[in-house]
């Protein structure tokens, strides 16, 4: 159901791959709510994933960027201005990699190259975004962007790895920009936290279906799903919570705030 909230605005997603990405769900919430967007991925992605459905889907031009060159993001914030018409009111930066946890190294012999590489990926690549989108001038007054995180970031979950690092950055990135963007034009800076999915990132950490068991049980009204992150993205870039910035929201079924649910020992 459309209630036109984002009629007249303007968006980048990044981070659809194939149909189970979050990204995925927050930019068909996007167009349903009257939005017009640009998509973008990295090249392999284009080449690998299933991004080029979702782009004649929801009639979005696809922009290919790496998020982790400059180049890149200044040419992607350019061409969406030239392709929607004007400067951009959201941006979503769904992208998370970890080289360490794809390559099977452990927390305790981690290879520091591959550290860095995902810092960059996962989190670096946010400041790059929202730097270059600063110099370029590129946000409306009163824009919102956001980022996916996870609790990793505040509490320890061992098979998550280095990403927890990456995120605990990532949301430090959103804080410390949120008071640039927000002093310069009213734009909002947040992050949600969003509960363990089914998709190629969250199932590539080991024993995700058993955790995703687990937080399923222990939140009071289960796993957000990525249908459900869509919606509240879509409140989220909406004017409806203009006055919301620098924030960790966490879209979690209540899984943040629990410290034992007895529906765990019926497991
Ligand atoms: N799945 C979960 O359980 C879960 C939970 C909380 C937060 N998140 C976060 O949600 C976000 C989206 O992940 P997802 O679960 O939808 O998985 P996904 O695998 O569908 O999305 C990750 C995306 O990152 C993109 N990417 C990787 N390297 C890139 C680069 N150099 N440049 C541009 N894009 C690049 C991938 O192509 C992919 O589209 C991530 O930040 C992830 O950490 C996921």
């Amino acid at each position: 159901m459309s209630n036109n909230l984002l009629a007249n605005k303007k968006g980048i997603i990044f981070g659809a791959l194939d149909e189970q990405s979050i990204a995925w769900h927050v930019a068909e919430k996007c167009v349903e709510q009257g939005a017009k967007i640009t998509l973008t991925n990295a090249p392999v992605a284009l080449r690998m994933g299933k991004i080029q459905e979702l782009s004649a889907k929801l009639n979005a031009e696809l922009i290919g960027a790496d998020a982790t060159s400059v180049e890149d993001l200044e040419n992607l914030l350019k061409q969406s201005m030239q392709v929607l018409g004007g400067k951009i009111d959201f941006i979503l930066h769904s992208i998370g990699m970890s080289l360490n946890v794809r390559k099977g190294k452990s927390y305790t012999d981690i290879n520091y190259d591959f550290m860095l590489k995902t810092f960059d990926i996962s989190a670096i690549s946010f400041h790059k975004l929202m730097q270059s989108a600063y110099k370029l001038d590129a946000i409306s007054e009163g824009g919102s962007i956001l980022a996916l995180t996870y609790i990793a970031a505040q509490r320890v979950f061992p098979d998550y790895s280095e990403m927890a690092e990456s995120k605990a950055l990532l949301e430090s990135f959103a804080r410390s920009f949120g008071y640039h963007f927000g002093t310069l034009k009213k734009v909002r800076v947040n992050t949600i936290s969003q509960s363990p999915t089914w998709t190629t990132a969250g199932s590539g950490i080991k024993g995700f279906k058993e955790f995703y068991d687990y937080a399923n049980k222990m939140s009071p009204l289960g796993n957000a799903s990525a249908d459900a992150c869509g919606d509240y993205c879509v409140a989220m870039f909406s004017d409806l919570t203009r006055m919301v910035t620098m924030q960790n929201l966490y879209h979690d079924g209540g899984f943040s705030t629990m410290g034992m649910n007895p529906a765990i020992l019926d497991m």
